[in-house]
């Protein structure tokens, strides 16, 4: 395993769309644990059937639950060369369990960008977020919307709005990202790991600023 990539900030930062594109362009896996966790409640695993109780409402899985699935997925041989990790770590004591980790397999600190949205922008792209369940694109029905009314452009099935992006949910998602995800912000900046990107803008315009920005930090 080599350094990891963590994309950090709020829900609608553009974590996931950014991390799919720089992932396949650097090579290496793209991990996010909203997905991971998605996946689980669709298999009705008595994991994602807990899991999805929170998640609709909005609110954070258990740190206990979510790390040791991140561990095992970081521990594969895909991963030897790096990975993006999105939505990991999202409280210090998740990132405290990764520090442990990378330091029990002699890495050191991960990279992490933190992608700045306004928070009027971040609501918008949520409500009109829709996404296949099949391939995981994402797509927006007002910046972004899919070439056929809500079919996926590539594999043709339907794209769907995920059970957390109303109003009531997303309210509880923010209050817990400035309770339990900003402060690592500060624990990052500490370490000097911490990097800051615009969000704002065309999604293309930001993937060329963080493929320069981690390029310029030697990652890879
Ligand atoms: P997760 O899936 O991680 O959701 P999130 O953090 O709320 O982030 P989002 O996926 O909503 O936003 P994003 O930044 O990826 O934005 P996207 O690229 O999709 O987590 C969901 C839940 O799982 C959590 O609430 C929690 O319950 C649980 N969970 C997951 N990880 C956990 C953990 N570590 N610990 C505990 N619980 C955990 O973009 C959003 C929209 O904007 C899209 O429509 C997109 O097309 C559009 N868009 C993107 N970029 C632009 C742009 N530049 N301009 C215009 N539109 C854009």
């Amino acid at each position: 395993m080599a350094q990891i990539l963590i994309f950090l900030g709020p829900p609608g930062a553009g974590k996931g769309t950014q991390a799919r594109v720089v992932a396949r362009e650097l090579g290496i896996p793209h991990i996010s644990t909203g997905d991971i966790l998605r996946e689980a409640a669709r298999k009705k695993t008595s994991l994602g059937l807990a899991a999805k109780a929170k998640m609709d409402k909005g609110e954070l899985v258990p740190d206990e639950v979510i790390s040791p699935i991140v561990e095992e997925r970081l521990s594969r041989p895909d991963c030897k060369e790096g990975a993006i990790l999105d939505g990991f770590p999202r409280t210090i004591a998740q990132a405290k369990f990764l520090g442990a980790m990378l330091e029990r397999a002699g890495l050191g600190e991960p990279l992490v960008v933190n992608i700045e949205v306004t928070c009027d922008a971040v609501v918008k792209r949520l409500t009109g977020r829709r996404t296949c369940p099949v391939c995981g694109e994402i797509y927006n029905v007002y910046f972004n919307p899919p070439r056929r009314d809500a079919i996926c452009d590539r594999d043709g099935n339907r794209v769907i709005q995920r059970a957390d992006d109303n109003e009531d949910a997303i309210r509880i998602r923010l209050q817990a990202y400035e309770h339990d995800t900003l402060p690592l912000i500060d624990y990052y900046q500490r370490k000097n790991a911490l990097l800051q990107v615009d969000g704002n803008g065309e999604p293309e315009a930001i993937t060329e600023r963080l493929l320069s920005l981690v390029k310029t930090h030697d990652y890879l």
